[in-house]
């Protein structure tokens, strides 16, 4: 079966760059994304495309050439369900935050809101991919409820999880490690496993499209990223180590990256990951563990956001200790707000706990991030709860660049390892601020001793 329309419902993060990267490379191929949120339509039509709502590099190019061509943005959900071959759902799955499951399972209301509105719009076979990572087993709901519309239509599910970072987005579609598609075994299933093999084969080397059954392709993806995540939970739980030891994390990483079987990469310490998908997708993991009454293998993964949660509040902590126990109306810069560079993402990111703690202790927080606007950075730390939109709003300072924002601070602290914060002019930082002056590098991003040469209080993680 060969794709005509591809129809994707959820124009976010995954959605919007995935579909660029396809109607790219498939110029045959109509690929229709919607949304119903009718402002981030609006920005993904802007004729202007450095407005896109998503920064990521060389998304912008890819819109450009593609939108209006084969690429398309809308709100109109239904008919591009109606015209489509194939529909990926690519909608939210973000953490329960109510009833059975709180804080733990992930929330499937947009996923059955999407199945019930492709079962009673659909009039021809369709196949659905699950684009938006799932737990294990629910393709077997969406099964559920597709197969129940009594009108005939038959409908083949795939799980295809996404893989791409932030920041890298485009590059990591472009040539991907792999590209996972999971599907039934049956005639039917494996039909539809090949036309979603094939829209891929216009650019990835078949030896990379790896084929699975269904439930072992949405459990790897909840594992990759339990993975990952566990790697920088270790990493950081060295750093800590390091410090009192006088070692030095990174050389630490670099001695054990060369070993072949553990690999060089993610082995940054910093101070917590963020992002949408860690967090969420292990505590999701822990919630299906325990609900097969896994204990044990819920506790072990637990520990990843527990030692996560540490590594924030440490780094917090240590801002104040440093600052000899007060931090009460003391002007704290923070460079950086996104959850790592080059996105303007911010969910989950480590700058939102370490803001809080410092409000709380009564210090004035100072932003700059080159991609997040101050309406983002009050809006996060209104999600916390502990203040005012009134008092973020007074006790919340932000900048549209890094000198100034750090001009007469008392501490500057580095959330983000953006390019420009390596780049800056130290010196004359140093110069504009109060006495002693401290520095404290949640990214390892700076030179220690240069710092210290300059004459910063310096404090760099895991770094004896
Ligand atoms: P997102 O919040 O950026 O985008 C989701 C979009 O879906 C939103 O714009 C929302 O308005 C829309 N939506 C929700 N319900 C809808 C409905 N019924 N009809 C139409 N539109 C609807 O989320 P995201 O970051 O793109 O993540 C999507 C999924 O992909 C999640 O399951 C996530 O875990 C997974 N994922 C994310 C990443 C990442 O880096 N962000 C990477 C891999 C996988
Ligand atoms: C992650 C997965 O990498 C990706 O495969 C999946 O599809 C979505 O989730 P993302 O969250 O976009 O991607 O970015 P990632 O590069 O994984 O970084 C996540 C967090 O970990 C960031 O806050 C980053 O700064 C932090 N991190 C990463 C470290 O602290 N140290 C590292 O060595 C690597």
């Amino acid at each position: 079966m060969m794709i005509k329309n591809i129809c994707c419902i959820g124009a976010g993060y995954v959605g919007g760059p995935t579909m660029s990267v396809i109607a790219s490379k498939c110029p045959e191929i109509r690929v229709n994304v919607v949304d119903l949120n009718e402002d981030r339509i609006k920005k993904w039509n802007d004729e202007n495309v450095d407005n896109i709502p998503i920064y990521e590099p060389g998304l912008s190019d890819i819109v450009k050439e593609c939108r209006d061509k084969n690429l398309f943005f809308s709100t109109n959900v239904e008919q591009a369900i109606s015209d489509a071959d194939m529909i990926f759902i690519s909608v939210n799955t973000p953490t329960k935050t109510y009833g059975v499951g709180k804080g733990m399972a992930a929330d499937l209301k947009y996923i059955e809101l999407c199945a019930r509105q492709i079962a009673s719009v659909a009039t021809n076979d369709k196949i659905i991919v699950e684009k938006s990572t799932l737990p294990v087993r629910t393709a077997e709901s969406l099964k559920a409820i597709l197969d129940n519309t009594g009108n005939g239509v038959k409908f083949d599910i795939l799980s295809n999880p996404e893989f791409l970072a932030e920041g890298t987005a485009v590059d990591d579609l472009l040539t991907p490690d792999r590209v996972l598609i999971g599907g039934e075994s049956s005639e039917r299933g494996l039909a539809a496993q090949k036309a979603l093999v094939e829209v891929y084969a216009h650019w990835v080397p078949e030896d990379r499209i790896l084929t699975t059954n269904v439930w072992s392709s949405e459990l790897s993806k909840l594992t990759a990223n339990a993975f990952l995540a566990q790697r920088v939970s270790s990493i950081n739980a060295l750093s800590e180590l390091c410090e009192v030891t006088e070692a030095d994390v990174k050389e630490v990483a670099r001695a054990i990256g060369t070993d072949s079987r553990i690999g060089p990469k993610f082995l940054n310490a910093s101070v917590g990951f963020g992002g949408s998908c860690f967090q969420k997708d292990i505590l999701n993991l822990v919630y299906i563990a325990k609900s097969y009454g896994l204990h044990e293998v819920a506790d072990y993964w637990e520990q990843v956001i527990i030692m996560n949660d540490h590594q924030k509040r440490r780094f917090a902590k240590k801002i104040v200790t440093r600052l000899f126990n007060t931090v009460s109306g003391k002007k704290i810069c923070l460079l950086g707000w996104a959850f790592k560079k080059d996105t303007n993402d911010t969910r989950e990111s480590a700058a939102i706990y370490v803001s809080d703690y410092l409000l709380n202790e009564h210090a004035e927080v100072h932003v700059y991030d080159p991609k997040v606007k101050r309406d983002q950075i009050i809006s996060d730390l209104l999600v916390l709860g502990n203040f005012s939109k009134e008092e973020l709003e007074e006790r919340v300072f932000t900048y549209e660049d890094a000198l100034s924002c750090a001009n007469q601070a008392h501490a500057v602290a580095i959330m983000t390892e953006w390019d420009e914060f390596k780049e800056l002019d130290w010196k004359h930082v140093y110069d504009e601020m109060f006495k002693p002056a401290f520095l404290f590098d949640g990214r390892m991003l700076l030179n220690h001793d240069e710092m210290t040469g300059i004459g910063f209080q310096m404090y760099t993680l895991g770094k004896g």
